[in-house]
C-alpha cells in the first residue's frame, strides 16, 4: 500500500502509480461500507475544497460535493462566469490566491487545446492539491469509479478479461475523448485486454495510444483497435460503448458533426450486446443519448451497470479527497 499522497494533484490517470491507485480503491471500498453502515468518517473537518466549473455537470459536481461534506468538510460551487477569469483572473492568480483559501482545488475544464493545460497552470501556482474533474484528455476521477465497479461486478483477478471501449453515435453534442483515454491508460494496469473500436475518423491523441500501449506491454495485456462495433463486442465481458468527437479529425464543429452523423448505425443495442459473453457488463459514465448512443433496453437492462457506475464516483473521490487534502 503506498499511502504517501498528502498534497499530490491528480490531473492525468498515470499521476498515480499503479500501486496509489489500488490504495485508492482500498480506501474507497472501506469508505463506502462506511457509508452503509451510518459510521462517521469525517477525515476532512473544517477543510474546503473549491470546484470551479468551466463546463456543466450533474453527477461530478453532486459526487465532489456530498463527498466533501460526507468527510465532515466543505465544497464550494465556482461557476466560471460567476467569477473575474473573463475580466483578467489568470491561472497563476487563480492558483496562489484559492490554495491561500481552499484546501484542494477541483477543476473542470474541457476546451479543446485549452482545458488541461489551464489545470496544469493553475495547479504549477497552487500550494494546495488540484484535482481534474475532466478536461478534453483525462477524466480521471470517472475511471477509478470505473475500475472500481468493474472490480465489484468482476473480481479483483481481471487478466484475460476482455474490455471493449467503443465509439458510439451520439447526436447532442461532440463528447470530449477524456473517458475513453482514460479508460486505455488505466485499465491495463488491471490486467484487462483493452480492445479499442471506433470509426477511422474517431481516433484517440496519438501520444495517449502510444502511452497505452506502453502500458499494455508492460502489464502484459492485449491491446488492440479495432473500426469495427460488432467485430469489437464479440465475447466481450464488458462493453463501455460511448460517444466522442472528431477532434483528431477536424475541429471545426459543422465538420466534425457531419462525420458524426455518417456512423449514425453505431448504437449499443441488443443485438451487440449478446455478441458478448452472457454475464457482460454495459458501462457509460453518463448523459447518454438515449436510444440514439445506447439503445433504452441495453441501458435499462440488468446488464447495465450505470447507477453503480455513477455511486462509485462518490466513494472514489471521497478516497482521493482523503488521501490528498
Ligand atoms: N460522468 C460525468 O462526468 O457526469 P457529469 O458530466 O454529469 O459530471
Amino acid at each position: 500500500m503506498q499511502t504517501g499522497l498528502k498534497g499530490r494533484d491528480l490531473i492525468g490517470d498515470l499521476d498515480f502509480s499503479k500501486e496509489e491507485v489500488e490504495t485508492v480503491l482500498d480506501v474507497a471500498f472501506d469508505l463506502k461500507m462506511k457509508r452503509a453502515m451510518g459510521i462517521p468518517h469525517a477525515y476532512l473537518r473544517d477543510k474546503v475544497l473549491a470546484m470551479l466549473f468551466y463546463f456543466s455537470s450533474t453527477r461530478t459536481r453532486g459526487s465532489f460535493e456530498a463527498g466533501m461534506a460526507q468527510l465532515g468538510g466543505h465544497a464550494a460551487f465556482i461557476e466560471s462566469r460567476t467569477t473575474q477569469v473573463s475580466h483578467g483572473d489568470t491561472e497563476v492568480e487563480l492558483g496562489e490566491i484559492f490554495g491561500r483559501y481552499f484546501d484542494g482545488i477541483a477543476i473542470r475544464h474541457c476546451d479543446w487545446d485549452l482545458g488541461n493545460r489551464y489545470i496544469n497552470n493553475v495547479a504549477s501556482s497552487s500550494r494546495v492539491p488540484v484535482l481534474n474533474m475532466q478536461c478534453e484528455i483525462y477524466h480521471p476521477h470517472q475511471c477509478l469509479a470505473d475500475i472500481m465497479t468493474i472490480i465489484e461486478k468482476k473480481g479483483r483477478d481481471l487478466r484475460r478479461k476482455k474490455m471493449v471501449v467503443s465509439w458510439a453515435y451520439a447526436s447532442s453534442y461532440l463528447k470530449p475523448m477524456s473517458v475513453p483515454q482514460s479508460l486505455i491508460l488505466q485499465m491495463p494496469r488491471f490486467g484487462l485486454d483493452v480492445v479499442l473500436a471506433h470509426p477511422p475518423e474517431f481516433k484517440l491523441m496519438p501520444d495517449i495510444m502510444d502511452q497505452a500501449r506502453e502500458q499494455a506491454r508492460k502489464y502484459h495485456t492485449g491491446f488492440e483497435v479495432v473500426h469495427d462495433m460488432d467485430e469489437a463486442c464479440k465475447d466481450a465481458d464488458i462493453i463501455y460503448a460511448k460517444s466522442w468527437g472528431p477532434m483528431m479529425t477536424t475541429t471545426d464543429a459543422a465538420e466534425g458533426k457531419r462525420l458524426q452523423d455518417s456512423y449514425a448505425d453505431w448504437i449499443m443495442n441488443d443485438a451487440r450486446m449478446a455478441l458478448g459473453k452472457d454475464d457482460a457488463i454495459y458501462m457509460h459514465p453518463l448523459p447518454a443519448d438515449r436510444d440514439v448512443e445506447v439503445a433504452s433496453s441495453v441501458l435499462d437492462s440488468h446488464q447495465s451497470v450505470v447507477f453503480d457506475e455513477a455511486e462509485n464516483r462518490l466513494h472514489a473521490q471521497k478516497a482521493v479527497m482523503a488521501l490528498t487534502m
